[in-house]
Protein backbone atom coordinates (compact mmCIF):
# COMPACT_ATOMS: atom_id res chain seq x y z
CA UNK A 1 0.00 0.00 0.00
CA UNK A 2 1.28 3.50 -0.88
CA UNK A 3 1.06 5.57 2.35
CA UNK A 4 0.01 9.14 2.11
CA UNK A 5 -0.42 10.16 5.57
CA UNK A 6 1.96 7.85 7.46
CA UNK A 7 5.44 6.22 6.79
CA UNK A 8 6.99 3.10 7.82
CA UNK A 9 11.14 3.41 8.32
CA UNK A 10 12.82 0.15 8.83
CA UNK A 11 16.26 -0.24 11.12
CA UNK A 12 17.88 -3.01 12.27
CA UNK A 13 14.87 -4.83 14.00
CA UNK A 14 13.25 -1.86 14.55
CA UNK A 15 9.98 -0.25 12.93
CA UNK A 16 9.31 3.59 12.75
CA UNK A 17 5.41 4.09 12.32
CA UNK A 18 5.56 8.18 11.77
CA UNK A 19 1.97 9.75 11.46
CA UNK A 20 3.17 12.18 7.75
CA UNK A 21 0.71 15.02 8.16
CA UNK A 22 3.56 17.61 9.63
CA UNK A 23 1.28 20.36 7.95
CA UNK A 24 -1.97 19.23 9.97
CA UNK A 25 0.23 18.92 12.95
CA UNK A 26 -0.40 14.53 12.32
CA UNK A 27 -4.36 15.56 13.36
CA UNK A 28 -5.86 11.67 12.58
CA UNK A 29 -7.95 12.19 9.28
CA UNK A 30 -9.96 9.03 7.88
CA UNK A 31 -6.91 8.33 5.69
CA UNK A 32 -4.58 8.02 8.36
CA UNK A 33 -6.48 5.36 10.36
CA UNK A 34 -7.18 3.54 7.28
CA UNK A 35 -3.32 3.54 6.95
CA UNK A 36 -2.72 3.01 10.66
CA UNK A 37 -4.90 -0.30 10.74
CA UNK A 38 -3.19 -1.31 7.40
CA UNK A 39 0.01 -0.92 8.68
CA UNK A 40 -0.41 -2.30 12.27
CA UNK A 41 -2.01 -5.41 10.42
CA UNK A 42 1.00 -6.18 7.96
CA UNK A 43 3.83 -5.37 10.46
CA UNK A 44 2.02 -7.93 13.12
CA UNK A 45 3.95 -10.88 11.09
CA UNK A 46 6.84 -9.03 9.84
CA UNK A 47 9.71 -10.62 10.92
CA UNK A 48 11.93 -7.74 10.63
CA UNK A 49 9.93 -5.80 13.59
CA UNK A 50 10.74 -6.68 16.74
CA UNK A 51 10.09 -3.40 18.51
CA UNK A 52 7.87 -1.10 17.14
CA UNK A 53 8.16 2.74 17.68
CA UNK A 54 5.16 5.09 17.03
CA UNK A 55 6.18 8.93 16.11
CA UNK A 56 4.72 11.97 14.52
CA UNK A 57 6.49 14.37 11.80
CA UNK A 58 7.88 17.73 12.23
CA UNK A 59 7.22 19.24 15.20
CA UNK A 60 3.64 17.30 16.55
CA UNK A 61 3.28 13.52 17.83
CA UNK A 62 -0.28 13.71 17.29
CA UNK A 63 -3.18 16.93 17.38
CA UNK A 64 -5.57 14.27 18.30
CA UNK A 65 -8.92 13.46 15.69
CA UNK A 66 -8.66 15.50 12.60
CA UNK A 67 -11.68 18.22 14.13
CA UNK A 68 -12.76 18.86 10.21
CA UNK A 69 -12.48 15.48 8.67
CA UNK A 70 -13.00 13.35 10.80
CA UNK A 71 -15.78 15.17 13.34
CA UNK A 72 -16.94 18.07 10.98
CA UNK A 73 -17.15 16.44 7.42
CA UNK A 74 -18.77 13.28 8.81
CA UNK A 75 -21.15 14.58 10.90
CA UNK A 76 -23.93 14.15 7.98
CA UNK A 77 -22.74 10.92 7.10
CA UNK A 78 -23.97 8.46 9.27
CA UNK A 79 -22.37 5.02 7.76
CA UNK A 80 -19.25 6.43 6.70
CA UNK A 81 -18.61 8.48 10.07
CA UNK A 82 -19.22 4.39 12.02
CA UNK A 83 -17.07 2.84 9.69
CA UNK A 84 -13.92 5.13 10.00
CA UNK A 85 -14.77 5.09 14.19
CA UNK A 86 -14.36 1.85 13.69
CA UNK A 87 -11.69 1.41 12.36
CA UNK A 88 -10.30 3.76 14.63
CA UNK A 89 -10.77 2.15 17.11
CA UNK A 90 -9.57 -1.00 16.31
CA UNK A 91 -5.79 0.08 15.69
CA UNK A 92 -5.55 2.40 18.58
CA UNK A 93 -7.37 -0.13 20.63
CA UNK A 94 -7.00 -3.82 20.46
CA UNK A 95 -4.67 -4.11 17.65
CA UNK A 96 -2.02 -1.66 19.12
CA UNK A 97 -2.78 -3.30 23.34
CA UNK A 98 -2.06 -6.51 21.76
CA UNK A 99 0.56 -6.19 19.40
CA UNK A 100 2.67 -9.20 19.39
CA UNK A 101 5.92 -7.02 19.79
CA UNK A 102 6.47 -4.12 22.24
CA UNK A 103 5.30 -0.74 21.05
CA UNK A 104 7.03 2.48 22.41
CA UNK A 105 5.16 5.83 21.70
CA UNK A 106 8.02 8.68 20.65
CA UNK A 107 6.30 12.02 21.64
CA UNK A 108 8.20 14.43 20.03
CA UNK A 109 5.38 17.86 19.90
CA UNK A 110 2.12 18.25 20.47
CA UNK A 111 -0.25 15.69 21.53
CA UNK A 112 -3.79 16.46 22.18
CA UNK A 113 -7.06 14.22 22.58
CA UNK A 114 -7.49 10.41 20.28
CA UNK A 115 -3.51 11.44 20.37
CA UNK A 116 -3.79 10.26 24.68
CA UNK A 117 -4.80 7.07 23.47
CA UNK A 118 -2.14 6.16 21.34
CA UNK A 119 0.36 7.12 23.75
CA UNK A 120 -1.70 5.14 26.34
CA UNK A 121 -2.19 1.89 24.49
CA UNK A 122 1.57 1.60 23.73
CA UNK A 123 3.57 -0.27 26.23
CA UNK A 124 6.31 2.34 27.02
CA UNK A 125 6.44 5.90 26.22
CA UNK A 126 9.01 8.58 26.20
CA UNK A 127 8.11 12.28 25.44
CA UNK A 128 10.49 15.59 24.77
CA UNK A 129 10.16 17.59 27.80
CA UNK A 130 9.30 20.35 25.31
CA UNK A 131 6.14 18.86 24.15
CA UNK A 132 2.97 20.33 25.28
CA UNK A 133 0.30 17.75 25.82
CA UNK A 134 -3.72 18.10 26.61
CA UNK A 135 -7.08 16.76 26.90
CA UNK A 136 -8.39 19.50 25.32
CA UNK A 137 -12.14 18.19 24.86
CA UNK A 138 -13.26 20.32 27.49
CA UNK A 139 -12.06 23.37 25.73
CA UNK A 140 -14.26 22.56 22.85
CA UNK A 141 -17.20 21.76 24.70
CA UNK A 142 -16.88 18.20 24.95
CA UNK A 143 -15.35 15.43 27.13
CA UNK A 144 -12.38 13.07 26.40
CA UNK A 145 -14.47 9.98 24.75
CA UNK A 146 -13.89 6.54 22.78
CA UNK A 147 -10.72 5.08 23.80
CA UNK A 148 -9.35 8.02 25.52
CA UNK A 149 -11.04 7.51 29.27
CA UNK A 150 -9.55 3.83 29.33
CA UNK A 151 -6.43 4.76 28.25
CA UNK A 152 -5.99 7.54 30.72
CA UNK A 153 -6.88 6.07 33.30
CA UNK A 154 -5.02 3.14 32.97
CA UNK A 155 -1.75 4.70 32.97
CA UNK A 156 -2.01 8.05 34.75
CA UNK A 157 -2.56 9.08 38.13
CA UNK A 158 -6.18 9.45 39.39
CA UNK A 159 -6.25 13.27 40.54
CA UNK A 160 -4.51 13.97 37.13
CA UNK A 161 -6.61 12.24 34.95
CA UNK A 162 -10.23 14.58 36.97
CA UNK A 163 -7.61 17.84 36.31
CA UNK A 164 -6.53 18.24 33.09
CA UNK A 165 -10.02 16.50 31.99
CA UNK A 166 -12.20 19.19 33.49
CA UNK A 167 -9.86 21.79 32.99
CA UNK A 168 -8.33 21.47 29.56
CA UNK A 169 -5.07 22.49 30.42
CA UNK A 170 -2.30 21.85 28.49
CA UNK A 171 1.14 20.55 30.37
CA UNK A 172 4.68 19.87 29.25
CA UNK A 173 6.74 16.67 28.84
CA UNK A 174 8.22 16.34 32.17
CA UNK A 175 4.94 16.44 33.74
CA UNK A 176 3.71 14.37 31.78
CA UNK A 177 5.83 11.92 33.42
CA UNK A 178 5.38 12.79 36.62
CA UNK A 179 2.15 11.84 36.14
CA UNK A 180 2.39 8.29 34.74
CA UNK A 181 1.72 9.31 31.07
CA UNK A 182 4.73 8.41 30.16
CA UNK A 183 7.80 6.83 31.74
CA UNK A 184 10.16 9.62 30.70
CA UNK A 185 10.98 12.98 29.39
CA UNK A 186 14.61 13.90 27.78
CA UNK A 187 15.30 17.22 26.14
CA UNK A 188 14.21 16.92 22.80
CA UNK A 189 17.63 16.68 21.05
CA UNK A 190 17.86 13.47 22.79
CA UNK A 191 14.75 12.00 22.18
CA UNK A 192 15.47 10.26 19.22
CA UNK A 193 18.89 8.51 20.81
CA UNK A 194 16.69 7.69 24.12
CA UNK A 195 13.82 6.21 22.18
CA UNK A 196 16.41 3.60 20.04
CA UNK A 197 18.58 3.08 22.81
CA UNK A 198 15.49 1.67 24.84
CA UNK A 199 13.97 -0.22 21.83
CA UNK A 200 17.64 -1.82 21.11
CA UNK A 201 17.40 -2.89 24.72
CA UNK A 202 14.09 -4.76 24.00
CA UNK A 203 15.63 -6.00 20.35
CA UNK A 204 18.51 -8.00 22.35
CA UNK A 205 15.12 -10.11 24.60
CA UNK A 206 13.65 -13.04 23.46
CA UNK A 207 10.94 -12.35 21.13
CA UNK A 208 8.24 -15.06 22.07
CA UNK A 209 9.43 -13.93 26.10
CA UNK A 210 7.78 -10.71 25.53
CA UNK A 211 5.11 -11.51 23.30
CA UNK A 212 4.00 -13.56 26.42
CA UNK A 213 5.14 -10.85 29.02
CA UNK A 214 2.70 -8.34 27.02
CA UNK A 215 -0.28 -11.13 27.16
CA UNK A 216 0.15 -12.08 30.49
CA UNK A 217 0.06 -8.41 32.11
CA UNK A 218 -2.30 -6.77 29.51
CA UNK A 219 -5.28 -9.36 29.86
CA UNK A 220 -3.80 -10.33 33.55
CA UNK A 221 -4.80 -7.11 34.95
CA UNK A 222 -8.25 -7.30 33.91
CA UNK A 223 -8.73 -10.77 35.36
CA UNK A 224 -8.89 -11.78 39.61
CA UNK A 225 -5.87 -13.74 41.14
CA UNK A 226 -7.19 -17.29 40.56
CA UNK A 227 -7.72 -16.23 36.60
CA UNK A 228 -4.32 -14.48 36.75
CA UNK A 229 -2.88 -17.37 38.03
CA UNK A 230 -4.22 -19.97 35.53
CA UNK A 231 -3.81 -17.67 32.95
CA UNK A 232 -0.01 -17.35 33.80
CA UNK A 233 0.15 -20.92 33.71
CA UNK A 234 -1.31 -21.79 30.48
CA UNK A 235 1.21 -18.69 28.93
CA UNK A 236 3.75 -20.67 30.81
CA UNK A 237 3.24 -23.99 28.57
CA UNK A 238 2.51 -21.89 25.31
CA UNK A 239 5.77 -20.14 25.70
CA UNK A 240 7.89 -22.89 26.25
CA UNK A 241 6.20 -24.60 23.66
CA UNK A 242 6.38 -22.12 21.27
CA UNK A 243 10.18 -21.50 22.12
CA UNK A 244 10.94 -25.18 22.03
CA UNK A 245 12.20 -25.27 25.56
CA UNK A 246 14.30 -22.34 24.93
CA UNK A 247 13.86 -20.08 28.62
CA UNK A 248 14.71 -23.58 30.61
CA UNK A 249 17.24 -24.81 27.87
CA UNK A 250 19.16 -21.59 27.19
CA UNK A 251 18.18 -18.62 29.90
CA UNK A 252 18.51 -21.40 33.09
CA UNK A 253 21.17 -24.09 31.15
CA UNK A 254 23.74 -20.95 30.67
CA UNK A 255 22.60 -19.64 34.30
CA UNK A 256 23.49 -23.14 35.81
CA UNK A 257 26.87 -23.02 33.33
CA UNK A 258 27.77 -19.90 35.07
CA UNK A 259 27.63 -18.33 31.57
CA UNK A 260 25.90 -15.16 32.81
CA UNK A 261 23.96 -13.57 35.71
CA UNK A 262 20.38 -12.92 34.67
CA UNK A 263 19.75 -10.93 37.56
CA UNK A 264 21.99 -8.12 35.10
CA UNK A 265 22.08 -9.45 32.05
CA UNK A 266 20.35 -11.25 29.28
CA UNK A 267 21.18 -15.08 27.94
CA UNK A 268 22.80 -15.44 24.85
CA UNK A 269 19.75 -16.68 22.18
CA UNK A 270 22.17 -18.28 19.51
N1 LIG B 1 -7.79 18.78 13.38
C1 LIG B 1 -7.71 19.36 12.16
N2 LIG B 1 -6.74 20.23 11.82
C2 LIG B 1 -5.82 20.51 12.75
C3 LIG B 1 -5.84 19.96 14.04
C4 LIG B 1 -6.89 19.03 14.34
N3 LIG B 1 -6.98 18.38 15.51
N4 LIG B 1 -4.83 20.45 14.74
C5 LIG B 1 -4.17 21.28 13.93
N5 LIG B 1 -4.78 21.34 12.73
C6 LIG B 1 -4.39 22.12 11.54
C7 LIG B 1 -4.81 23.56 11.68
O1 LIG B 1 -6.16 23.74 11.30
C8 LIG B 1 -3.86 24.21 10.70
O2 LIG B 1 -4.32 23.98 9.38
P1 LIG B 1 -4.27 25.15 8.26
O3 LIG B 1 -2.83 25.51 8.15
O4 LIG B 1 -4.82 24.51 7.03
O5 LIG B 1 -5.09 26.26 8.79
C9 LIG B 1 -2.58 23.40 10.88
O6 LIG B 1 -2.98 22.17 11.44
C10 LIG B 1 -1.58 24.03 11.79
O7 LIG B 1 -2.23 24.31 13.02
P2 LIG B 1 -2.09 25.68 13.79
O8 LIG B 1 -3.23 25.81 14.74
O9 LIG B 1 -1.90 26.80 12.82
O10 LIG B 1 -0.71 25.44 14.54
P3 LIG B 1 -0.21 26.02 15.94
O11 LIG B 1 1.22 25.63 16.05
O12 LIG B 1 -0.55 27.45 16.09
O13 LIG B 1 -1.07 25.21 17.06
C11 LIG B 1 -2.06 23.25 18.00
C12 LIG B 1 -0.92 23.82 17.15
C13 LIG B 1 -1.92 23.74 19.47
C14 LIG B 1 -1.90 21.73 17.95
C15 LIG B 1 -3.44 23.69 17.45
O14 LIG B 1 -3.48 23.44 16.07
C16 LIG B 1 -4.62 23.01 18.10
O15 LIG B 1 -5.06 23.42 19.16
N6 LIG B 1 -5.15 21.94 17.47
C17 LIG B 1 -6.26 21.19 18.00
C18 LIG B 1 -5.80 20.22 19.07
C19 LIG B 1 -6.95 19.50 19.71
O16 LIG B 1 -7.70 20.07 20.48
N7 LIG B 1 -7.10 18.20 19.42
C20 LIG B 1 -8.12 17.39 20.02
C21 LIG B 1 -8.95 16.82 18.96
S1 LIG B 1 -10.35 16.02 19.69
C22 LIG B 1 -10.00 14.43 19.77
O17 LIG B 1 -8.97 13.99 19.42
C23 LIG B 1 -11.06 13.47 20.31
Amino acid sequence: MDYKAIEVKRQEGITWLMFNRPEKKNAMNPTLHREMHHALWELEDDADTRVLIITGKGDSFCAGEDLREYFYELKDKPVESERIRKISYEWRGKMLRLFSKPTIACVNGWCFGGGFAVVGNCDLAIVAEEAKLGLSEINFGNFPGGLVPRAIIDVMRWREVMYYSLTGDAFDGKRAAEIGLVNFAVPKVKLEEETLKLAAKLVEKDAIALKETKEVLRIGRHLNDEETWYWSQAKGHEMTYLQKGGWLDKGIKQFTDKQYRPGLETFKKD
